[in-house]
């Protein structure tokens, strides 16, 4: 008796079913579109510094390519990368790490898959302070788990309340994941909230990809001084505008690494092998690269911020780190998934909805700063006469939310 070949199951898996769509590449995928059929679209929507990459690290990679260093490498990185990322936290932290306890991915996302994998399974909850990086709780229920989310507030600086954090530990609690600086609020953990993370019982997991990006002389605290237990994720898309490099790392503990080690044969094999050899000129050559980024988007988050306050949203504080502003977008609409595509469709800017990073940032909207002077200024003009039609009430601006989720295929 043959067998009916489907050509699709009837069901897809429900680890693939229980994802949402990470909003901001979806706004980014529409914009595309758009482009494609002649429109111009100023991006604020994607945490992409339009700064060219440290030119050694270009230059690095080339070096490689043309030398044929384009096969595997090592699963846990080339021991040069490894050892120059120990050697940049030393420098940076005044905290030695040994190379073997650092771990080269393709991105930071990456080293969030093997980290989730390693460590997080059905059953267990996952701690999330909320506003959140839109993947944290999808790692989560990828994982079978269950995402917890703790409120931060905007009239606190966004600032963690580690009692509401202690207070959401249960027998299931696995892990705390936090991003400090952070995405989308700019929030920087103080020393003493990030101790006390750290002494709580479940596993620090900090994503530190914004590390260095900070203003008005805040300063950071990484996971890597609290202790040998925490895994700590970073990686060069950021501090050194490589997006598209895709390389980060992991730091973890040594229990830790063989496992880590295992997943990433498996997973991914490794980081590519020409690209690494950027992420060591990075290291070795890219700091004042990195200082220029920092100077430039503390000028631009004040040209965004004072523009944006001006078009009638709401900043409680301005952001301390990362480069993004979370603005209260209420009086133009509530619901941040339709306004930001109604500003895409009618003002062709591109920006994230709030509700990407949670429940806690709806009825906001997430612009990113690391630009030129000219996309900030073309978006602030052409939002303008939008917002100003859209506060008016005169395009009835609540019922334009089921359009756009059908646009979206979310209805
Ligand atoms: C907080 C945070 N973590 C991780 C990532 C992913 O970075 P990567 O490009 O290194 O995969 C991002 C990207 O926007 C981010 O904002």
């Amino acid at each position: 008796m043959s067998v009916p070949i489907s050509p699709t199951p009837a069901r897809w898996a429900t680890r693939a079913e229980a994802l949402a769509p990470f909003l901001a590449m979806e706004v980014l995928e529409r914009a595309a579109e758009l482009e494609r059929a002649g429109i111009d679209i100023a991006h604020l929507e994607l945490g992409e510094p339009e700064f060219a990459p440290p030119a050694a690290a270009t230059r690095a990679t080339m070096e490689a390519l043309a030398r044929d260093d384009t096969g595997y490498t090592d699963s846990r990185g080339i021991w040069p990368l490894r050892e120059a990322i120990a050697e940049d936290l030393e420098r940076r932290f005044g905290q030695s790490v040994t190379p073997e306890r650092v771990l080269v991915t393709q991105g930071t996302s990456s080293a969030m898959t093997l980290v989730f994998s390693c460590l997080v399974e059905a059953g267990d909850e996952v701690l999330i302070p909320t506003p959140h990086y839109p993947c944290y709780p999808n790692f989560v229920r990828f994982c079978g788990a269950k995402p917890i989310f703790v409120p931060t507030k905007a009239e606190n600086g966004w600032h963690i309340d580690p009692e509401r954090v202690r207070r959401a530990i249960t027998p299931k609690t696995k892990a705390i994941i936090i991003g400090s600086p952070a995405n989308p609020t700019g929030a920087v953990q103080p020393r003493e909230v990030m101790e006390a993370l750290a002494q709580m019982g479940p596993t620090l997991i900090a994503d530190e990809i914004y590390d260095g990006l900070v203003y008005d002389g805040v300063e950071t605290t990484s996971a890597i001084t609290l202790g040998e237990n925490h895994f700590v994720l970073d990686g060069f898309s950021k501090r050194y505008a490589m997006t598209g490099f895709r390389l980060g790392w992991v730091v973890a503990p040594e229990s830790a690494m063989r496992r880590l080690q295992i997943l990433q044969q498996n997973l991914f094999i490794s980081a590519s092998s020409f690209v690494q050899h950027a992420g060591i000129a990075a290291i070795e050559e890219g700091a004042q690269m990195t200082a220029d980024l920092v100077e430039a988007c503390g000028e631009r988050r004040t040209l965004l911020v004072d523009g944006l306050r001006r078009l009638g949203f709401g900043i409680d504080h301005d952001p301390e780190g990362a480069f993004y502003v979370l603005a209260d977008a209420r009086a133009f609409g509530d619901d941040s998934r339709a306004l930001a595509f109604e500003l895409l469709e009618r003002a062709h800017v591109g920006i994230t909805p709030g509700i990407d990073f949670g429940e806690a940032a709806e009825g906001r909207l997430r612009f990113c700063y690391a630009l030129s002077p000219d996309t900030i200024e073309t978006a602030l003009t052409r939002l303008e006469p939008v917002l100003a039609e859209l506060s008016s009430g005169a395009s009835g601006n609540l019922k334009i939310g089921d359009r756009n989720r059908e646009k979206e295929g979310l209805a």
